[in-house]
């Protein structure tokens, strides 16, 4: 299980070129996007796309399916006109799929693609505003790639449906996704209650991390910060008391001309 749903979507490799005419933003712009599609290991049906914008419009596109230029607007089929009436210019956008897509999916797919990171995960438990229910359970996986995760929450071994709702895989901004599913509910004496988490990093042995009522987090909260405040208290008094013993023994004292 688990790994059937993992397949990478459409990836788009954008080599943009921008150019500006103008400055700020009264400026113009007119970029060329070129875009390499993929979805399998095997390239089959690779397609190259190059697509000519003027400020937001798309008026020409390349497309290696086609083998041919489209345009959306009326400079754009005069263009698309002049390049596909010559073999030459076709021949070599054709080429792009075997010289550029091709080379470039086979390095993401072993440098990135193939790749995968697993998430860590963390179960927490906080009160809810205006519900029935005792507690809302916070089961967060973070820090994984690639983005496809299922999360799930166990009761007694078995998927809970009902109470569960979770954010959308969301971005870090640095490859790696995190996602957070809630779940309120009320603990039974006799239950047992878990967060799974299926990801590609793990194949086909979830990551399971079980909850226990039986602690609530705010106790373990308060021991925790009650332990760190003596460390800390200890360690102010420790460097104090070495302060003073080097001032009052180690110190020579050169009077001044
Ligand atoms: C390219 O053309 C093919 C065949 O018509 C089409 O299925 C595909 O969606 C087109 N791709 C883009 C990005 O327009
Ligand atoms: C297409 O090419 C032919 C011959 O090379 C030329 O006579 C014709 O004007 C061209 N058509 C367009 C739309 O450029």
């Amino acid at each position: 299980m688990g790994t059937s749903v993992l397949q990478p979507a459409v990836i788009r490799l954008v080599a943009g070129f921008l150019s500006l005419s103008g400055f700020g933003v009264e400026g113009y712009t007119y970029h060329f996007q070129n875009e390499c599609r993929f979805n399998s290991h095997s390239l089959e049906g690779i397609e190259f796309i190059e697509r000519r914008i003027f400020n937001k419009l798309e008026y020409l596109r390349y497309n290696s399916t086609l083998g041919k230029f489209i345009g959306y607007t009326e400079f754009g089929v005069y263009n698309a006109d002049r390049f596909n009436n010559d073999s030459s210019v076709l021949a070599g956008y054709k080429s792009n799929v075997d010289a550029v897509c091709k080379p470039n999916a086979q390095i993401d797919y072993d440098t990135i693609l193939d790749k995968s990171v697993k998430p860590t995960v963390t179960v927490k438990a906080t009160k809810p505003d205006g519900s029935s229910h005792e507690y809302m359970l916070v089961c967060s996986a973070l820090g994984f790639f690639p983005r496809k995760i299922k999360v799930t929450w166990l009761r007694n071994g078995v998927e809970v449906k009902s109470g569960v709702t979770s954010t959308e895989e969301m971005s870090n901004g640095n490859w790696y996704y995190q996602i957070h599913s809630h779940w309120e509910m009320t603990p039974q004496s006799g239950e047992t209650y878990a967060c799974k988490v299926q990801h590609k990093s793990v194949s086909d042995q979830p990551i399971i991390v079980q909850w226990d009522p039986s602690m609530p987090e705010s106790d373990r909260n308060k021991i925790i910060i009650g332990v760190s405040a003596i460390v800390l208290g200890l360690v102010i008094a420790v460097a104090g008391l070495i302060y003073y013993k080097k001032k009052s023994t180690g110190r020579i004292l050169v009077p001044s001309s």
